[in-house]
């Protein structure tokens, strides 16, 4: 189909000049500079990084050759050498999240939470028996959502419990802010419960496929049509328009890093005013 579209373009703008694709994007009066960082990784999902380290944790689909569907894996990529290792030992993994305070990264897969350790290039299952991971997410403590439960668990000393405030309500993301009031998702679009008063209000109807904490802990989302953060009194902005993106996270020098289609793309900030 995308083969079909391109051709009829070529043959309606044969007579101009082809130009490629525009690798400046502007986000709210900075422009930045694409740059693929890694390609041919399918759906470039749950994406994570470990500032200590400078390494970002992804999955992606692949092709499981005995059942010749997609299986999720997970892999991680140096920013700093972009040296790509493939992580082995987890059933379907998905999610990633990591404690940047006490250097410690979590990887969720198809049967519950694994640690990692990224030295030994390995990852020890904390929570045998766990439900399937949907999302992680750490800030006090580990946050998780489960599949197909649509639930928030927290897990802590081996422990997983539900979130009490939110334990009849679906939830598909979760993510805190530096107040603690929690901000979820789930097919009706974006809430926050509020930490003081218990309330839950509704944000918006975003289809949200990622959310996401900078080094300082101002929160980001993404839906697969852009880019958008929760700004310090607690309102939603749309950063900017960006087509299918599988997730963002913010890199130690605010540089937007995002999965598209089969590639995980950096934005840099750059002094160029034009493509060409
Ligand atoms: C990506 O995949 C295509 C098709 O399989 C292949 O031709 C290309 O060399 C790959 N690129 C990289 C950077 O691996
Ligand atoms: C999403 O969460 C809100 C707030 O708890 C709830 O009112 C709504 O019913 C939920 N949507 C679905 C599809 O469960
Ligand atoms: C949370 O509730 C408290 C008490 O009602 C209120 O003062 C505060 O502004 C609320 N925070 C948000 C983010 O709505």
């Amino acid at each position: 189909m995308k083969l079909i579209i391109t051709l009829a373009v070529l043959a309606v703008s044969h007579a101009h000049i082809i130009r490629p694709a525009c690798d400046l994007i502007s986000i709210q009066s900075t422009i930045y500079q694409k740059e693929v960082l890694k390609e041919n990784v399918s759906d470039p999902y749950q994406m994570a990084i470990d500032y200590n380290t400078n390494t970002l944790f992804f999955s992606y689909s692949a092709a499981n050759p005995i059942t010749e569907g997609d299986v999720f894996e997970q892999a991680y990529l140096n920013l700093k050498t972009n040296e790509f290792h493939i992580i082995s030992g987890i059933i379907g993994g998905f999610a990633a999240t990591v404690d940047n305070t006490n250097h410690k990264v979590y990887l969720g897969g198809r049967n519950g939470i694994y640690a990692f350790d990224n030295e030994a290039d390995k990852a020890t299952h904390v929570n045998p028996n766990g439900y399937s991971i949907w999302q992680l997410f750490f800030k006090d403590k580990l946050y998780y959502t489960a599949y197909p439960q649509e639930r928030a668990y927290t897990f802590e000393g081996g422990n997983s419990i539900i979130v009490p405030e939110l334990s009849d309500t679906m939830v598909q993301l979760v993510a805190l802010d530096n107040d603690h009031n929690m901000y979820f998702s789930n097919s009706s679009g974006l809430f926050r419960l509020n930490k003081s008063d218990k309330l839950i209000v509704q944000l918006g109807e975003y289809t949200i496929n990622s959310f996401t904490a900078d080094i300082n802990g101002n929160l980001y989302f993404s839906t697969p049509s852009g880019f958008y953060n929760i700004d310090n009194n607690k309102n939603v902005h749309q950063l900017v328009d960006v087509d299918d993106v599988f997730g963002l996270v913010v890199d130690g020098d605010n540089n937007f890093i995002y999965g598209s289609g089969d590639k995980i793309i950096r934005l840099t900030p750059t002094t160029k005013k034009h493509c060409f």
